[in-house]
Formats: structure tokens, sequence, C-alpha cells
């Protein structure tokens, strides 16, 4: 995919297609990892129950999916369920996971359609049967897509990815001498994929909560006042032409000549 390939789903003449004209395809961020949040406050704003607020989020989903695909981003990982959301009503959460399993099955065409591998990052061993075949499901039908890389980050929790890391990295027998940064993070959930560049978190909260711990070592981090279900096509032009103005250092005194993996 390619600004092109974008550019042919913009309707000409609109602020979304000159903002699509301002970004710099040589500088994308390779990976762009969002923290997906304000679906409750969304609803309350409308006065309507908070679950209202996940339902009205699908959108936003479908239109960041699309347009980071079509831009030519290579992964994309959105936070859907933490760990500590289990501490949410049963109702919610039981709400939470129908809208992801009909999100599945209703947008499998659009992934596929789009060259799209999708992949769930988290505790999925600990999700109902039915989550998980849902899952299971969409990751063979995507698996020999070669285009983008959507995870979906679900039960997840960064100390717990650590932790699991640990276990296999001790049950795989590798000797502790042996064991550097480049070996530890082939145990983690992400395993072969580049890290987040781009860390976008909706809603204006400014904490990670417990997101990708590990890879958003140097990641540039974008906050936003929009509410997750209010984020569109427009909003995630905006983070990436932001994240393209950054200077990165990685602990040095000059700007690296690209920015990014590409
Ligand atoms: C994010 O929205 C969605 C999930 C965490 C599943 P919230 O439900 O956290 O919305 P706020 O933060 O209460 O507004
Ligand atoms: C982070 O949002 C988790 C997801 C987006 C899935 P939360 O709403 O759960 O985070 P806190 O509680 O505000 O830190
Ligand atoms: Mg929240």
């Amino acid at each position: 995919m390619s600004l092109e390939q974008l550019l042919t789903s913009i309707p000409p003449g609109t602020a979304d297609e000159s903002l699509a004209r301002q970004v710099n395809v040589d500088r994308l961020p390779a990976h762009v990892a969002v923290i997906m949040d304000g679906n409750g406050r969304w609803a309350e704003q409308r006065q309507l129950p908070r679950v209202e607020g996940h339902r009205a989020g699908i959108d936003a989903v479908r239109d960041t999916v699309e347009t980071a695909a079509r831009l030519g981003i290579r992964v994309l990982t959105l936070y859907a369920f933490s760990i500590e959301n289990w501490k949410r009503p049963a109702s919610e959460v039981s709400t939470l996971m129908v809208l992801l399993k009909r999100y599945l099955r209703s947008e499998l065409k659009t992934l596929l359609s789009n060259n799209i591998r999708f992949r769930v990052i988290g505790r999925t061993e600990d999700l109902a049967p039915d989550i998980q075949d849902e899952l299971r499901l969409a990751m063979d039908r995507t698996a020999s897509n070669t285009g983008m890389l959507f995870n979906i980050a679900l039960n997840y929790g960064g100390r717990a990815e650590i932790v699991d890391a640990a276990r296999r990295a001790i049950a795989s027998g590798v000797r502790p001498e042996d064991l550097d940064e480049e070996r530890f993070a082939g145990f983690l959930y992400t395993a072969g994929q580049p890290d987040p560049d781009l860390l976008i978190r909706t809603s204006g909260e400014m904490r990670v909560s417990n997101y990708l711990l590990w890879q958003i070592a140097y990641a540039e981090i974008y906050v936003t006042e929009t509410l997750w279900p209010d984020f569109r096509r427009r909003h995630l032009l905006e983070a990436v032409l932001a994240y393209q103005k950054r200077e990165r250092r990685y602990g040095g005194i000059t700007a690296p000549a690209v920015i990014g993996s590409r």
C-alpha cells in the first residue's frame, strides 16, 4: 500500500486530502501503537450507557485500521482490553467481548481485501473459548497476507508479558550469560516485530497504563484530547505528521538521518 492507495479513498479537495499529501512516506513510523481510551466519557457526554461508547468505538477502529494499512504502516497495535480491565462490571466486560466477536466477523472481509494480517497479543488462553475460536479463525484466515500486521492487545498487560517472556526464556534453556536485550525481545509476544515508533493515546490521559512497556522504550508519545469513538483518518494523519516533526535521539546528541526504520 502507499499514499496513492490512501488518496484513492479520500474525496479530493477535502482537509483529509491535504493532510495526507503532507505525509512524508519515506518517514512513516514502522509501528504505530494506540491506547484507545475515552469510550466511557464519550457515552457519558451523551447521557448514554458506557457500552454505547464501546459500540461507537468500532467505527474508529475500522477507520484507523484501513487508513493505516492504506498509508503503508507496517504494524498497527490496538489496545482493546487490559488484564486490569477485568475490574470493570461483568456486564461491561461481556459487552466488550461480544463487540469484539462481532467486529471480527464483520471485518474479516475488509482485513482480507486490504491484505492485512491479524494477530492477538496477550493472555488469550484466559479468554472464553468462543472468543478464542473467533480470534483463531481471523488469525488463520489472514495468516498468509503480506500487508500490514494488525495486532490486537487483548487481556494484555505489559508486566505480564515480561513475566511470560522470562518464563519462556527459562523454559528454552537459554544460559543466563547468553541472554541479552535482543534475545529477550524474541520471547515477547511481539517477537520479530519492530518496536512502536509512535504511541498514540486518545482522551487526553498522560499515562501508559501497562501497555507494551518493553517495546515503547523509545517510542514518540502523542496524546490527543479526541475521545476514541471520534477518532478518524484525520486524527491518525495528524498524529503521523506530528511524529514526523519530532527529533529522535535514542540517547545520543544528534538526530538520526532517518526517522523510524524505513
Ligand atoms: C477505552 O475506553 C476502552 C477500554 C478500556 C476497553 P474506556 O472505557 O476506558 O473509557 P473512559 O476512559 O472510561 O472514558
Ligand atoms: C487502557 O485504558 C486500556 C485500554 C485502552 C484497553 P484504561 O481506561 O483501562 O486505562 P486507565 O485505567 O485509565 O489507566
Ligand atoms: Mg479509560
